[in-house]
């Protein structure tokens, strides 16, 4: 397992480009399953969720042309931006086996399309992770309602529907990002109209849409609450380039932020930044915008000197995304004063509050609330990842610390960043990756 080592206390400065969205490439390769044909995409970032969903539509026979071992080492890969070209002419075996789903929650995304190719599914259920429960059942309550027959035992989820799926008005009780990308795409070769209502309005799902839409999939409404699906009988295949992703964007400008640092981003889209943007400008931060339609201005970002505090709460899109808040509360720890950052989406997804607290940051929890005093004087010490945001939020705080932070685990970052360490040893940082020989 692979630590990282970093020395704190140096400024970031210089410009860095931003990968593809992870959270937008895998719903797009499970939507290759919709369709017999070849889907390209290009911009894909090479991390391990990719080739843990790349070997997941492998085990159905999907034809998956891209090196996915290669992503696997994503440390060790080149910078240009992957493409892939997935071809599941037949689909043999519709499932997704618990070794695949238990390393990745998301591998959930092929239960939609399966069902709506083929009439069969079986998915392994996710089970517990670290940052709480996230049951399925929002997924599963759609997919009934659009005439499945759904069983969970022993551990899977097996859906049937011989007939195929049909319309159906699906409201979800609560805003699902993943159910709402596994829905859309069942609607889409579903039979007659799908009306969604109080859908995920994250980008991701507007750039799924614009996908199943080039795959000639009848979609309105896409990044709004309210979508309408009229189903067809097939898709075909399309060409598609998965837009940037906006996390590890905001990641790098708040190491930005935090080292006091001018950093700037190649290929970041500000306008999926909003409600981050706004929250490092109330800290004082100086955000300047790229010109219109220019690749190469960029987004910079200039850091205080001093962090102002700042409260924050998590919400769906266009809120401020629970994927950055642990990388914010690394931030308010430098903050003169006191923030308060409340957690809305999952439960218990401060694990990382503790370990700041161990670097010598001031952090009570008090449920979904979290009281950050600063500032604090951070030190280096030995820290654990435990999940991939988590991970990201402790590499910000060792920026800053000092002294020598050794963070265990990074397999956690690898999962959702591409060659972290690297992008950020380019603007100045001081990060080693240590590989330790796994133990027998
Ligand atoms: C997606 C993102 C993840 C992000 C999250 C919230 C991907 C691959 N992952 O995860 O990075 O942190 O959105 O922005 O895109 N819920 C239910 N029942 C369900 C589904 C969800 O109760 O059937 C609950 C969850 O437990 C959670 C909330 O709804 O409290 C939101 O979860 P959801 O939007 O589904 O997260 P994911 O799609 O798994």
């Amino acid at each position: 397992m692979d630590k990282f080592v970093i020395t704190g206390g140096r400024r970031l400065e210089g410009t860095v480009a931003v990968s593809g969205a992870k959270n937008a490439a895998l719903p797009a390769m499970a939507a290759a399953l919709l369709t017999d044909q070849p889907v390209l995409l290009h911009n894909l970032p090479r991390v391990r969720d990719i080739a843990t969903m790349g070997r997941l539509l492998a085990h159905m026979q999907a034809r998956v042309e891209f090196p996915w071992h290669q992503w696997e080492s994503a440390a060790k890969t080149g910078s240009s931006p992957g493409a892939a070209r997935l071809r599941a002419e037949r689909i043999s075996h519709a499932e997704a086996p618990y070794e695949l789903v238990r390393t990745m929650r998301a591998s959930v995304l092929v239960l939609g399309p399966l069902l709506g190719r083929t009439g069969y599914a079986r998915v392994s259920l996710p089970g517990g992770c670290a940052i709480g429960a996230r049951p399925v059942d929002l997924h599963i309550k759609a997919l009934e309602q659009m005439g499945a027959e759904i069983s969970t035992e022993h551990g899977y989820i097996e859906a049937r529907a011989p007939l195929g799926l049909y319309g159906a008005h699906v409201v979800f009780e609560k805003i699902t990002v993943t159910g709402t990308e596994n829905i859309l795409m069942a609607a889409a070769l579903a039979q007659g109209e799908t009306v969604l209502e109080n859908c995920a309005r994250e980008p991701e799902v507007t750039d799924l849409a614009a996908l199943l839409q080039k795959m000639g999939a009848q979609i309105e409404g896409a990044g709004e609450a309210t979508i309408r699906v009229r189903g067809v009988e097939q898709l075909r295949g399309a060409e598609h380039s998965v837009i940037p992703d906006r996390i590890e964007a905001g990641t790098l400008l708040a190491a930005g932020a935090i080292t006091g640092g001018d950093v700037s981003l190649l290929r970041a889209e500000p306008r999926h930044l909003t409600a981050v943007l706004a929250k490092l400008q109330e800290i004082g931060a100086v955000i300047e915008l790229p010109a219109p339609n220019s690749d190469a201005a960029g987004l910079r970002i200039r850091g205080p000197a001093v962090p102002a505090p700042a409260d924050v709460s998590t919400q769906e899109y266009p809120g401020f995304p629970t994927d950055m808040q642990a990388q914010y509360m690394a931030l308010a720890t430098q903050a003169d004063g006191t923030s308060i950052i409340t957690e809305t989406i999952f439960e218990n997804r401060f694990l990382h509050a503790s370990e700041m607290a161990r670097m010598g940051a001031d952090i009570a929890i008090d449920g979904r609330r979290a009281v950050v005093r600063g500032p604090s004087r951070l030190t280096g010490t030995s820290v654990m990842a435990s999940d991939l945001r988590a991970s990201a939020g402790l590499v910000l705080a060792a920026l800053v610390a000092q002294g020598e932070t050794t963070i265990d685990r990074v397999y956690h970052i690898d999962r959702g960043y591409e060659r972290i360490e690297e992008k950020l040893c380019s603007l100045g940082a001081r990060i080693r990756r240590v590989q330790e020989p796994t133990r027998g």
